[in-house]
């Protein structure tokens, strides 16, 4: 097939190895979200808080193309050091996939004030802060591009998540607002909305509750790292005219 002539017309990613900043990079999702762009042939920085040695067997599976930043959502100072780092090592930043969160479930009523605000402090103002230290190094990309990686109780909200899923729906509005003020700089902001997914976040959910969102999802069945993973990718670097987008992820379990 032939490449359509408005994409020829377009900066194509300049030559060189395309250099992505995971976080969370080192377990569950993230984790998926890396392999699947080392499979790809990038450059991954892979984004841990304090699971060091995840990351590092990450690396170990390809060295030159991974490389551990210790990060953590609630420290602007890491932010700027694991971009430095990237730029340092690779020269590039051409993605973010923003993908570390913290999840504390509690209905509105069982959450004292401050720990309310922590967490959507902790898991919206983490995603900002790294977006704003990061933009001057994407905007040298040929093609910038910001994957927020938010959640289904983000889109359709869920008891006992009030401050996670307020946190998650406030990422949606931050992405296509950046999509809005970045556009003509050729950012693409994008959202990714996960359904249920197995992983440590969500280990502590029992059985039953598992059974019962499968039976509301359409697919019937709760979703696979890798099957997020490979979404993730696909906004990062296939969806080349969408911006602004919030892909759903969930099997069918938000319509
Ligand atoms: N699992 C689901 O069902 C689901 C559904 C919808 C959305 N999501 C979202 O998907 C993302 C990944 O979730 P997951 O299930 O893969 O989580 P996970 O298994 O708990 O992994 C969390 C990852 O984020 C890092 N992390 C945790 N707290 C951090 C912090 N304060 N600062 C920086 N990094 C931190 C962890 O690093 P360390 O190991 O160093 O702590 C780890 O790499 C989250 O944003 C979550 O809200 C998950």
């Amino acid at each position: 097939m032939s490449t359509p002539a408005a994409l020829q017309d377009a900066p194509s990613a300049r030559s060189g190895t395309r250099t992505v900043l995971v976080t969370g990079g080192s377990r569950g999702i993230g984790a998926g979200v890396t392999k699947e762009l080392v499979a790809r042939g990038r450059n991954v920085a892979v984004g841990y808080r304090s699971g060091r040695e995840e990351a590092e067997r990450l690396r170990a599976r390809t060295p030159e193309q991974v490389m551990p930043v210790q990060y953590d959502l609630g420290d602007e100072r890491t932010a700027a050091s694991a971009v430095a780092t990237v730029l340092e090592r690779w020269g590039r930043l051409d993605a973010l996939i923003l993908n570390a969160g913290q999840w504390r479930g509690g209905r509105l009523s069982e959450m004292d004030a401050q720990e309310w605000w922590r967490i959507i402090e902790l898991n919206l103002g983490g995603v900002a802060s790294l977006t704003r230290t990061a933009l001057p190094a994407l905007l040298r990309s040929d093609d910038p591009s910001i994957v927020v990686v938010s959640s289904v109780v983000g889109v359709i909200g869920h008891a006992g998540d009030t401050a996670y899923a307020s946190a998650k729906a406030a990422m949606i509005g931050f992405a296509r607002s950046l999509a809005k003020e970045t556009g003509r700089d050729g950012v693409r902001v994008n959202v990714l909305a996960p359904g249920f997914v197995d992983t440590d976040m969500t280990a502590q959910v029992p059985a039953s509750a598992r059974a019962g969102i499968a039976r509301s999802t359409l697919l019937r069945r709760l979703g696979a790292v890798e099957e997020i993973a490979r979404a993730a990718a696909f906004l990062s670097e296939d969806a080349t005219y969408c911006t602004g987008t919030v892909l759903s992820a969930d099997g069918g379990w938000s319509i």
